[in-house]
């Protein structure tokens, strides 16, 4: 995918730019040629010798420069490109491009070009949770600029928090997406359940379950990326809308089965949502007033199994349905149990032990399991495993028309 593909990749300044210097040989190994542009503040933190030494190139610095204008100028330099990354992408050159600004070489080239752009935020976390950040970034997603990150982690402020540069292999699998958009799955439709599911007890309380929501959000995003029309049904989470996807959000088990059911005929659904196996029998209307009868009697009614109910939907059954499975032990062995049961085509079955810090984290091992055997895959991160059964997803329908 990247061999022989052109980057222009934009280093701004922030701590995180010597994580831009792997990405550099991370994708000049996979044969991409990669031409840099460091701005100002970015050769505080990494210098101009080190871009150069491992682009093989000149470095890009100055908009101004007259050797660098008869070489390549500004224009030329997007034109040349087959994708601009922004890595990292700081809080002030966010602001920039979602004003349009171009007072330097780096903005000037966002400005001016009509290529995919990715940006891979890396900043203070309170930087990144400020609503002028956010609301820049919403302003960039809607202008169609992808974005990989920021992970949650220590930072070198000393916090702990969003705001750390997304890894070099994790921006990789996203410049992939990006160039891969709108090729692979295009003219597809594809349906993802995501998040937990809140079952209310009475108007203030629920019960519901630790679900993060991120391995859906990022097959949502990642399907999108390879160009399906991509619809996500989601419980409550603290995510960011994935670009380039119709989020529906959702509270209870009943309402996200309604949804789902709306959004079809789709070719592909993915159910990741871990919804609640039971509800309240008839939620209260009103708060359930403590002390008046002692403990409440709750009745629990099972939920309607939304995966089940797709893959056996009689008139609109997707060509694929994916399901997944939390296992904390015979992990393979129930999943294949699982995939008989619930009629779907493939099963993703991971481990969700504690001690392997899968629910809520950001990495997973699964398998992927089917009529025609168990895969393995070695520990990926979410948005990697999202990758790697996205291609694979495309390589199903390979050869069928949409
Ligand atoms: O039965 P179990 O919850 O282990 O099955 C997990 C799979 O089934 C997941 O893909 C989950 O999204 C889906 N599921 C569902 N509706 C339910 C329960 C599970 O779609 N009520």
């Amino acid at each position: 995918m990247l061999n022989g593909k052109r980057i222009l990749l934009i280093i701004a300044g922030g701590i995180a730019a010597y994580k831009s210097l792997e990405l550099i040989r991370r994708l000049r190994e996979r044969g991409a040629n990669v031409r840099a542009i460091l701005t100002s503040a970015g050769s505080h933190f990494v210098t101009p010798l080190s871009v150069s030494s491992l682009t093989g190139e000149k470095v890009y610095q100055d908009l101004f420069s007259l050797t660098d204008e008869a070489e390549m100028g500004h224009i030329q330099l997007s034109r040349d490109a087959d994708v601009l990354v922004v890595a990292p992408a700081t809080a002030d050159l966010m602001a920039k491009m979602a004003q349009g600004r171009a007072d330097d070489l780096a903005s000037t080239a966002l400005l001016a070009t009509d290529k995919p752009v990715l940006i891979a935020p890396a900043m203070n976390l309170r930087m990144w949770l400020h609503p002028s950040t956010q609301r820049n970034l919403a302003l960039l997603n809607a202008d169609g600029i992808s974005t990989v990150g920021p992970n949650d982690g220590d930072m070198a402020c000393g916090e702990f928090g969003p705001g750390r540069m997304a890894e070099p292999l994790e921006i990789l699998v996203a410049i992939e997406n990006v160039l891969g958009r709108s090729v692979l799955l295009k003219g597809r439709r594809a349906l993802v359940t995501a998040g937990p599911t809140l079952e209310s007890i009475d108007p203030v309380r629920f019960i519901s379950n630790r679900s993060s929501g991120k391995q859906g959000y990022a097959i949502a995003s990642a399907l999108a990326a390879l160009g399906a029309e991509t619809t996500l049904v989601s419980g409550p989470t603290n995510l960011r809308p994935p670009t380039g996807v119709k989020l529906i959000n959702i509270e209870s088990a009943q309402q996200m089965l309604a949804a789902c059911e709306r959004a079809l005929p789709v070719d592909i659904t993915v159910c990741t949502a871990a919804v609640a196996d039971w509800r309240i029998d008839q939620a209260a209307n009103q708060k359930i007033k403590k002390g008046e009868g002692g403990v409440p009697n709750l009745k629990l009614i099972e939920n309607p199994d939304i995966l089940r109910a797709i893959a056996t939907h009689q008139t609109q059954r997707p060509a694929l349905v994916i399901g997944f499975a939390a296992e904390t032990e015979n992990v393979v062995a129930y999943a294949q149990a699982k995939l008989r049961k619930k009629h779907c085509d493939w099963i993703i079955a991971n481990d969700v032990s504690p001690s392997t810090g899968v629910m809520g984290g950001d990495e997973n091992t699964v398998h992927l399991i089917s009529m025609s055997g168990t895969e393995t895959w070695p520990k990926l991160s979410k948005t990697e495993v999202s990758s790697r059964l996205a291609q694979k997803i495309s390589g199903h329908f390979k050869g069928t028309a949409a």
